[in-house]
């Protein structure tokens, strides 16, 4: 297990909520990545999990009472908020979030939250119906303007029996894949003041008010790309399409639907330094009709309409085109020539070509093989994961800007 972590500090700030549980995988995730971690548990956290078994996985005494003559005495809670790199609260409940978004400090957690000025990431974790309440949806504005990074919740089944919905405690896993990118190792932040906007995901085109067209992409490669941007330093905005993916943490994520969406997002985003182009946009939309298609009147024409292209429309700007432009070409044959023709079609500076065969499992899969297309050069790269493209793409566009 690579140490990402060693000699980071993170206080665990853990919540009262069903999910406390998986805060002690969570500790042993932090600590196996070299962390040290520090827990506090809220009262209502107390009724799920043990200050003794989070004690006994940090190696650290749990701190559970503001007034604690012994806490005190050993640390205190003004260096309990300071002597930390990161303040992680998982799970961050509903009435955590709503008094860090008030500023109330009548225990603990809330006092040691208030007073510090560390960077803090919440994991949240309620039933669907308080995740949507708009009291919930205020306190999350209200934190994420306060620069407090956000990662999850997910959609799955609850605790509660039939339940279904957003509201699921991201995982241990992809809390600590954020926690690295919020504290990546020291010196490494190539991307350091520059501006880099992401697309990825599918698009969804509406037919009728209930169907759609789309495709297979799960967004997970524009994502990695996203996060591996923010790793290096830069301020990130990600324009996704409708994907199954929590938001990564230190990124900005605009949400849209369709490709004409994706275009006044990505317009919106601008100036960048970099715009990298991973979305799988749907070329073409239909008519939408208001009201749902029937049966019974043979087969429905759809007649298609061209949807603009993002890429060549950002490429072809004659104020605020981003210094590097970034393509994908997903294609089934002729992958590397197809994709040379694209990139000089769309006036991309570089095209990622990949092929998206099923038999390659790479849309929607975790792997990802691409061919890096320049104006003088392919290089073609092995078999990887999505995140190990994202971070050498991250690299080469880091040195590239440095050359520039
Ligand atoms: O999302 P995943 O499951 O992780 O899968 C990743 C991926 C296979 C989707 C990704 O690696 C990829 O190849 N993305 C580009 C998919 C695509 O639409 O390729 P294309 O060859 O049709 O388009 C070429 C380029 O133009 C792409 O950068 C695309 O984002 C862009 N484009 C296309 C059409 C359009 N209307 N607007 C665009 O910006």
């Amino acid at each position: 297990m690579a140490a990402m972590l060693e000699n980071k500090r993170i206080l665990l700030v853990i919540g009262g909520g069903i999910a406390a549980y998986k805060a002690l995988d969570l500790i042993r995730r932090l600590k196996e990545r070299g962390a040290t971690v520090r827990c506090i548990l809220t009262k209502a956290a107390q009724e799920f999990i043990t200050p003794l078994a989070t004690g006994a996985l940090t190696g650290e005494r749990a701190f559970t009472d503001l007034f604690d003559a012994q806490g005190e005495f050993d640390v205190g809670h003004i260096r309990l908020a300071r002597e930390t790199d990161l303040i992680v609260v998982a799970p961050a409940t509903a009435d955590l979030m709503a008094k860090m978004a008030g500023g109330h400090a009548d225990d603990l957690a809330s006092t040691v939250l208030l007073a510090s000025d560390k960077q803090i990431l919440i994991a949240p974790a309620m039933n669907p119906r308080m995740w949507e309440h708009p009291a919930t949806r205020r306190n999350l504005a209200q934190l994420t303007a306060d620069g407090v990074a956000v990662i999850g919740p997910n959609e799955g089944d609850m605790a509660e029996r039939g339940e279904r919905g957003i509201g699921r405690m991201a995982e241990p896993l992809e809390i600590t894949a954020a926690v690295e990118e919020l504290l990546p190792s020291a010196g490494a932040k190539p991307l350091a003041g520059r501006r880099v906007v992401v697309t990825a995901g599918p698009t969804h085109e509406p037919i009728d008010p209930v169907r759609y067209l789309a495709n297979h992409s799960s967004g997970k490669q524009g994502h990695a790309i996203a996060r591996a941007a923010a790793a290096a330093g830069a301020e990130v905005i990600l324009v996704s399409g409708p994907v199954n993916l929590p938001d990564p943490a230190g990124v900005k994520t605009m949400k849209v639907t369709t490709a004409r969406e994706m275009l006044a997002a990505v317009e919106k985003a601008l100036p960048a330094d970099v715009a990298i182009f991973a979305a799988a946009v749907a070329d073409w939309r239909t008519e939408e009709t208001k009201q749902k298609i029937k049966k019974g009147n043979g087969s429905p024409k759809l007649s298609l309409v061209e949807n603009p292209d993002i890429l060549a429309t950002v490429a072809a700007r004659k104020s605020k085109r981003p210094k590097l432009v970034v393509g994908f070409a997903a294609e089934t044959d002729n992958v590397v020539g197809y994709a040379k023709d694209k990139r000089v079609r769309k006036n991309s500076d570089w095209i990622l070509a990949n092929d998206v065969s099923t038999q390659t499992g790479i849309m929607g899969g975790d792997h990802n093989k691409v061919h890096l297309i320049t104006a003088n050069d392919v290089e073609s790269w092995p078999d990887q994961s999505k995140d190990e493209v994202a971070r050498a793409l991250v690299a080469r566009i880091a040195a590239a800007l440095a050359k520039a």
